[in-house]
């Protein structure tokens, strides 16, 4: 007879056949011997389909949220921890006694992955696109005391548009992190439309997509002598933390 599953994860979002966190989880299952435990894919047409979900999938422990429902889960969770709540986007669901309980690891693995590359002349950062990652990203900055601009299609009160992006504000900001999936395969020749003839060595160009390993943003930054960095550490860092939080 097979292991009865009784530790249920998952990750719920739209088109997510190309998740990472599957492939990570099951082999971390399998690293720490941990047997009835699974990790599956939850692909959802609406977030309607997550009421149901939950009441089918009773062993479920734990949850990761992705593309495009890091916001629409909120109104069916029970609580959210200060972060989360601050920055208005869940990544991770935590299943207790008391109810739903969302959380955001984007923060904890960007701000432990950006730190080492920071230096004491990064004080301003462009972030570019405005979607769930961006704010927190925008949240770790307010943390670390580093001013930034959102740099938008479509700019709002105090944004950018990416025509305004001139020398003077290029030598400015000289953290620039992209957070628009720009570049992701298999459009790996796209990249977000910024000025970067003024990138130069005092520069660190962060891109929070990690397929390819360096993107076509990250390759124009290294051509000026900037200091790049993928998403990659930052996604690794985020899935162990929503694993602790599992098992806290
Ligand atoms: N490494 C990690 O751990 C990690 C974690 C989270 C997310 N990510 C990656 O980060 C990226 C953003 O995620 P997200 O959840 O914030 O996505 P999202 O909510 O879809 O937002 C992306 C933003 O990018 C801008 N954008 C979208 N399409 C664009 C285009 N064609 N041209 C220019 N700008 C465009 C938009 O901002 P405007 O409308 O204001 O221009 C949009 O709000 C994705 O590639 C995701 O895979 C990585």
């Amino acid at each position: 007879m097979g292991i009865i599953e009784k530790n249920n994860y998952g990750l719920v979002g739209k088109n997510i056949s190309y998740s990472f966190s599957e492939s990570y989880f099951e082999e971390k299952f399998k690293k720490l011997g941990l047997e009835g435990y699974s990790y599956r894919n939850f692909d959802l047409s609406q977030i309607e389909e997550f009421t149901p979900l939950i009441q089918e999938n009773k062993h479920i422990k734990g949850l990761n949220v992705t593309i495009p429902y890091k916001e629409a889960v909120i109104p069916y969770l029970d609580r959210l921890n200060k972060k989360a709540k601050k920055i208005g986007a869940v990544n991770t669901i935590k299943f207790t006694k008391k109810g739903l309980k969302g959380y955001n690891t984007d923060i904890y693995g960007f701000k432990k992955s950006i730190k080492p590359f920071l230096t004491k002349n990064h004080t301003k950062a462009l972030i570019l696109g405005t979607g769930g990652a961006s704010k927190a990203v925008a949240f770790v900055f307010g943390e670390l005391g580093i001013k930034f601009k959102f740099v938008s299609r479509r700019p709002k009160k105090n944004q950018l548009l990416y025509t305004d992006l001139n020398e003077k504000i290029m030598k400015e900001y000289t953290v620039l992190v992209n957070c628009t999936p720009l570049g992701t395969f298999p459009n790996i020749e796209e990249k977000p439309n910024i000025p970067y003839q003024w990138i130069t060595d005092a520069h660190l160009l962060f891109d929070l997509i990690y397929n390819p390993e360096k993107s076509a943003f990250l390759r124009e930054g290294e051509n000026q002598g900037a200091a790049i960095c993928n998403g990659l550490r930052m996604l690794e860092l985020q899935a162990e933390k929503a694993w602790k939080i599992w098992n806290s």
